[in-house]
């Protein structure tokens, strides 16, 4: 059984959303009556395991996303708002580094990294992730692929078709400890960073072990104004 390691949720919100379009990014965009990131964040929030929220997000909207969370969470001192990246995983490092110099999170403490835009995020994929660090290093939550894929260069010849049966689509939460981001974070040039889009590469790539935990195809990423729709079907 785990310990007493402090257990993070690292909300990236950083995105801009092109596209979804709209005057808002996607994450403050309202569903049913409230912002996606809202949604998401109550998910961490209400889970008995998680300590601290912390959201990395564009500094242009940060006043906007601190609003929110006061609106919102009026009583709560544990949901913490830091500046997001350039990218994705740049993201990610300034929440890591939040956690650690501005919240004095250990090395070994957890985080849960998860997109702002996946609202349907659940309890048992959160207690899925963090029984995973028992074992490894990083877990990424993932679902079996449906459709058939088809590799392209050109988007007009096929060029060969993967076994359906060894393809997963990721989706996140994904989950690390501190420490271990730290270390293959910095050990990565600038362009191996901006090139790399998913942390479970990057970590991948040197040499850890990435274990699948059991997403749900209604953990959905909202990217194009349709998944709205269907964003509004799952909650009705
Ligand atoms: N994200 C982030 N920081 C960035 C870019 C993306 O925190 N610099 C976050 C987004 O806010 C989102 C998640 O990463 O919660 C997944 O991003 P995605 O939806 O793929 O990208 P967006 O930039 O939001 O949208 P688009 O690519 O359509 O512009």
């Amino acid at each position: 059984m785990m310990n007493d390691n402090t257990i993070i949720a690292g909300i990236v919100a950083g995105g801009s959303g092109t596209r979804m379009g709209g005057v808002l990014p996607k994450q403050f965009m309202e569903l049913k009556g409230k912002p996606v990131l809202i949604h998401t964040v109550e998910k961490f929030l209400s889970h008995s395991r998680l300590d601290t929220v912390i959201i990395g997000t564009n500094p242009e909207w940060r006043t906007h996303t601190e609003e929110l969370i006061k609106k919102y969470f009026p009583d709560n001192d544990n949901v913490f708002v830091t500046d997001g990246g350039a990218d994705r995983n740049a993201t990610v490092f300034n929440i890591v580094t939040f956690a650690s110099k501005a919240l004095g999170c250990r090395a070994d403490d957890i985080i849960l990294t998860h997109d702002a835009v996946r609202p349907f995020v659940t309890h048992k994929m959160i207690d899925d992730s963090i029984s995973a660090m028992d074992s490894y290093d990083i877990c990424t939550t993932s679902i079996p692929e449906t459709d058939t894929v088809v590799i392209s260069k050109d988007g007009s010849k096929a060029l060969s078709f993967p076994d359906r049966r060894e393809l997963y689509r990721i989706q996140t939460p994904q989950t690390f400890r501190l420490g271990s981001f730290t270390d293959v974070y910095s050990s990565l040039t600038p362009e191996e960073r901006s090139q790399a889009t998913d942390v479970c590469r990057l970590y991948l790539e040197k040499g850890h072990s990435v274990k699948l935990i059991d997403g749900d195809a209604s953990n959905i990423k909202l990217t194009y104004p349709f998944d709205f729709t269907l964003a509004v079907a799952i909650l009705t």
